[in-house]
């Protein structure tokens, strides 16, 4: 069985004062049956790891260099060494943003793992590609690329964005929400054997909120949600958790 994960993304998002979000949000997790994962930026990794015990707090992206001269990066140790149990990859705004390629994200993939780490591997098509009818094929490249050998249901979690909607309020059908997450757990089965296939987690992130949760959680394949907007706040962030739980 796999237990639902509702994460919350807070991109460049969040001050100290943000810190008493995360003190109303822990009442809610603790009551909750899905895992509640906040992945704050790095300047607030550490203070939200010591202030509650029912979040589970990730990282949104580290080097692919387990250290060394990178002036401004955050290495995955660094991540882990404040208490970071996951950290967001190749989420679409660092593919746009730094030009990230499936390659480097299989890269970081691996350091992320070799410190411990649960990566949740980001994919999902731009509008052109969905019109082009070309969805399929470019979350299958990106998953073979994206991801290195090895993955089991522990390390790895993978998130379906499109990118046209993130941050847009427009969200896909479920039949096709339905379709790209059917067709990631197929081929997860088929690279890394049915068992491992089947353990990975599955989130879908693009504008879900208090109101589409419920019925994008009740997708087949669907494990849980990547969550921007409507993670900053807890009142909101509580209603999705409710809507995962
Ligand atoms: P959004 O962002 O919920 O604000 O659309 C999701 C994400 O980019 O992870």
């Amino acid at each position: 069985m796999r237990k639902k994960l509702a994460a919350g993304n807070w991109k460049m998002n969040g001050l100290r004062e943000s810190l008493q979000e995360i003190k109303t949000l822990s009442e809610v997790a603790v009551k909750a049956s899905c895992e509640v994962l906040i992945c704050p930026p790095a300047t607030l990794v550490q203070s939200m790891t010591s202030i509650s015990n029912d979040i589970i707090v990730g990282g949104q992206d580290c080097h692919a260099d387990a250290s060394g001269a990178h002036t401004g990066d955050i290495s995955a140790a660094m991540l882990a060494d404040c208490g970071a149990q996951y950290v967001i990859l190749g989420h679409s705004e660092r593919r746009e943003d730094h030009g990230e390629t499936d390659e480097l994200v299989r890269e970081k993939t691996r350091t992320a793992w070799s410190n411990g780490l649960t990566a949740i591997v980001c994919v999902g098509e731009s509008l052109a590609q969905r019109e082009a009818s070309n969805t399929i094929d470019i979350i299958g490249g990106q998953l073979a690329a994206s991801i290195p050998d090895n993955a089991t249901g522990e390390n790895l979690v993978v998130a379906y964005e499109p990118v046209w909607a993130i941050g847009t309020g427009l969200t896909p059908t479920l039949d096709q929400i339905g379709e790209v997450h059917d067709f990631i757990r197929m081929r997860l089965e088929r690279r890394f054997g049915e068992g491992v296939g089947r353990s990975v987690r599955l989130l879908y992130g693009g504008s879900m909120n208090p109101k589409n949760a419920a019925d994008i959680a009740a997708v087949s394949n669907v494990d849980g949600g990547l969550v921007g907007g409507a993670s900053l706040k807890a009142a909101d962030f509580s209603q999705v958790i409710a809507a995962l739980s």
